[in-house]
């Protein structure tokens, strides 16, 4: 994973690295680590820790620097020690280099090159491209950078800086993604374009296998093979959601309490046309025979809710498969599939991955996204968009419920022939309403977060549920472990006998989502089942006044009740806000939990 950032202009750059690396964190934040020139120097800072950590070791950088690049790591080849950190010198110390990716041939290439007589400092696959531009370094860095990529395999997107030619930085894409950024007199490039807000005016996309020159005042993009390639950059929107807290203890909570604008905007640009003419998807649509949905983590569950949702409306095989899996199978694609790739960073390679082998089938593919101009985005036949803004929370809150809305709208428009015109105007009705329901549910926190201060003691939690709320219940259990590291598992509640119902005893809370309307009496039963063994109950439920509810559950958190797309939407806030209460009770970095991150970029 890992975020990359690079920086010349006229402003001392420092301020501007620590900057952008804090909001490249969500990539990675086991240690970061910058270097700038100095008196035709390289300087170079580096720590095993966040960001913030940085700094203090910055207080003996060159305040006067005006070009560096910066790194913030998730480690992959090599434990997060000072040494691993980017970025990597060659041996003499003339070029600094970092990288987002994996090189897979390194250790070829790494004997080779220590057979030269290179040597080696870190247990990285990263610092072998340092002493291959260095191998092929005669005076001119980009030159030296396109032979030395060139040679790697793998995913990669690098950054690299070279004492003897102070006046540039040149950055090279294959697989990872990478953003060039332009102001009237500074050059940018960095993992995405948060990281450039309020500096560069202009954007560009890099390309796979393309590189990047970067100077002052000019930019200049050329593929593998050195052609030019020209392409007209972008205006950066201004219009992106503040990425302050607001007064929020953490960017989770706050995303989660957002989500009835998240949700709303969705909905509204969705919903344009009213009930008569559904148009989340503007593009038309070639006839299909099957559907897959492609995607990862949190964005999965999102998809799992659709197709139980999506199978009342149309009338054609449809699966949602886990991304890396889905490149593990055999999938039937041909022409008649509609493959939908969900994503909320547009840049998860193992979607992205997914997404390639169905187009090369000859599949349709459509990206629900939240990042517009993501590689997703810009791959896909045709996207739609979640409207719900940067989220900072490594664990996804936000995104996932504007998921849902989006997926849910656009299996109603894909299968509107089996909708009738009283279903569809229904269904409008309630996610007129939606917003205010959620801001309903979000009225429990101070109920929850008494729940949280006795589940926080667990180390084992069952999340149960049936049909379209059993993504739910895995979501939630995705969640708390997430943020809390307790150890929960989702699962059918019908499906608790067969295997789970084992773990169960007076120690294992056992958290049921419960709804009038979907299988009641049945998980009921399962209730009395966990009851009988002595499970501690918590219901969260849209029926919390029925008696058997009263009378099952040990604590009962209570959901707005309503059907169709609102049902999960609803049912995942309590979730979310049981995780988060819990995480902070146990006292967790709820915004940066370990070992994960945001956006992952590496299979
Ligand atoms: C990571 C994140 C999850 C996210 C998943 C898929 O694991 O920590 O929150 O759900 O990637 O990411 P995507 O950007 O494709 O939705």
């Amino acid at each position: 994973m890992c975020g990359i950032i690079g920086y010349i202009g006229n402003e001392p750059v420092i301020p501007f690295l620590l900057e952008g690396l804090s909001r490249l964190e969500y990539r990675g934040y086991d240690s970061a680590g910058i270097a700038t020139i100095h008196e035709a120097k390289l300087v170079r800072f580096r720590n095993a820790g966040k960001v913030r950590d940085l700094e203090a070791v910055l207080q003996n950088a060159t305040p006067a620097a005006t070009v560096g690049i910066g790194h913030t790591r998730w480690a992959t080849h090599g434990a997060p020690t000072e040494e691993n950190a980017h970025p990597h010198f060659d041996c003499h110390g003339n070029i600094a280099l970092i990288h987002n990716g994996i090189i897979e041939n390194y250790l070829t290439l790494q004997e080779e090159l220590v057979a030269e007589g290179h040597k080696f400092r870190s247990e990285t696959d990263t610092e072998v491209l340092a002493h291959l531009v260095e191998h092929y370094f005669t005076g001119d860095l980009l030159a030296a950078v396109t032979a030395a990529v060139r040679r790697a395999e793998g995913a990669f997107a690098v950054a690299v800086l070279c004492s003897k030619t102070p006046d540039r930085i040149v950055a090279a894409r294959r697989g990872s993604p990478l953003v060039i950024g332009q102001s009237r007199d500074a050059s940018f490039v960095a993992s995405d374009i948060p990281a450039l807000l309020g500096k560069a005016e202009l954007v560009t996309f890099l390309a796979d296998d393309e590189l990047v020159e970067l100077t002052r005042d000019a930019v200049r993009i050329v593929d593998f093979d050195g052609n030019e390639i020209s392409r007209p950059p972008h205006r950066v929107r201004t219009d992106q959601v503040s990425i302050q807290k607001d007064g929020y203890k953490h960017f989770m909570l706050k995303e989660i309490h957002e989500q009835d604008r998240s949700v709303g905007e969705t909905v509204r640009e969705a919903t344009a046309f009213g009930p008569s003419r559904l148009s989340i998807l503007q593009e038309p649509i070639a006839p299909f025979d099957h559907i897959y949905l492609i995607s990862c983590g949190t964005a999965f569950h999102a998809s799992l809710t659709a197709e139980y949702m999506w199978e009342r409306y149309l009338d054609v095989p449809i699966q949602s498969i886990i991304a890396s899996e889905f490149r593990m199978r055999s999938p039937h694609l041909s022409e008649k599939s509609l493959v939908i790739a969900v994503s909320q960073s547009g840049e998860t390679i193992d979607t992205l991955m997914a997404l390639r082998r169905a187009k090369s089938a000859g599949a349709q593919v459509i990206a629900v996204v939240n990042n517009e101009q993501s590689t997703i985005d810009r791959e896909a036949d045709a996207s739609v968009y979640t409207r719900a803004g940067i989220e900072i929370g490594v664990a996804a809150t936000k995104t996932f419920t504007a998921q849902i809305a989006a997926l849910g709208l656009l299996g109603m428009q894909l299968g509107k022939e089996r909708l009738s015109q009283a279903e569809i105007d229904a269904e409008f009705e309630r996610l007129a309403l939606l917003p205010g329901r959620i801001n309903e549910a979000l009225q429990r926190e101070e109920e929850i977060h008494a729940i949280a201060e006795k589940l926080h003691r667990a180390t084992d939690v069952l999340f149960l549920a049936r049909g379209e709320l059993f993504p739910i219940a895995l979501e939630g259990a995705l969640k708390l472990k997430e943020i809390s590291y307790i150890h929960a598992e989702g699962y059918p509640a019908g499906e608790m006998k067969h295997g789970p119902i084992a773990l169960i005893d007076e120690q294992t809370p056992v958290i049921f989502l419960l709804s009038r309307g979907l299988a009641f009496e049945k998980v009921l039963s399962n209730m009395e089942e966990v009851k009988a063994r002595n499970g501690q109950i918590i219901a969260v439920t849209d029926a919390i006044a029925d008696p058997a509810v009263i009378r099952l559950a040990d604590f009962a958190i209570p959901v707005p009740d309503v059907e169709g797309i609102s049902r999960p939407i609803l049912f995942t806030i309590p979730l979310q806000l049981l995780a988060y209460h819990t995480a902070v009770w146990r006292g967790t970095d709820v915004d940066q939990p370990r070992n994960l991150a945001k956006t992952v970029t590496v299979e």
